[in-house]
């Protein structure tokens, strides 16, 4: 049930057509590196990389097997070692290439431990592609391997990611603006 929000409204930050450019650019990349695989697993992180995730596949042309993985936190922010999997792949990853598609990187904890997790099960090898770094809040050191934009500290949705459920179909990615702060605060 998506939770009672504050009043805010959403200031758009990147358009759909900034991403679709720059998913092009992304998808190309990967192509690139894994021409020579034939092994590539790409998995998405439910629920935010889901519309991220679905067009970057659409425009890859190496063979790519799709699998999707789900993590919840415990509490209200991310903590180290406190990620609990929610739904697990159901592809062997032993000697594969893993490709993880995530939304966005905060502060890296969730990531971070999946990539951990998926290098344990004997990948042959594991990147990162994320659609957003937000850099400043990083915790974890991750390195991004695929980066779409880097942003700042703004509580962001759309384009797969949410506030309390809400706003995740938004083809574009926007700040959320709270409307009960008050001027002198901005
Ligand atoms: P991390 O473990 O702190 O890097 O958290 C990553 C997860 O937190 C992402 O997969 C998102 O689900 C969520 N998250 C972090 N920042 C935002 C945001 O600005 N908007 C929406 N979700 C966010």
């Amino acid at each position: 049930m998506p939770q009672a929000l504050r009043p805010h409204h959403v200031r758009p930050l990147l358009s759909a057509e900034r991403i679709r450019a720059r998913v092009a650019e992304l998808a190309a990349e990967i192509d690139r590196d894994y021409r020579d695989s034939d092994a590539l697993v790409a998995i998405g992180v439910l629920k935010g990389a889901v519309l991220f995730y679905s067009d970057l596949v659409q425009r890859l042309s190496v063979p790519v097997i799709v699998d999707f993985f789900q993590t919840s936190s415990y509490g209200a922010g991310t903590v180290a070692g406190e990620i609990r999997i929610k739904r697990d792949i159901d592809t062997s990853i032993r000697g594969r290439d893993v490709l993880l598609v995530e939304d966005i990187v905060d502060t890296g904890w969730t990531v971070r431990t999946i990539l951990e997790l998926f290098r344990f099960r004997g990948a042959r090898s594991v990147k990162l592609c994320a659609l957003l770094d937000k850099h400043e809040a990083r915790e974890a050191d991750v390195p991004i391997d695929y980066c779409g934009f880097k942003i700042g500290n703004d509580f962001v949705v759309g384009y797969g990611l949410d506030y309390g459920e809400h706003h995740r179909h938004l083809p574009y990615v926007g700040v959320v603006e709270f409307e009960d702060v008050a001027e002198g605060d901005r």
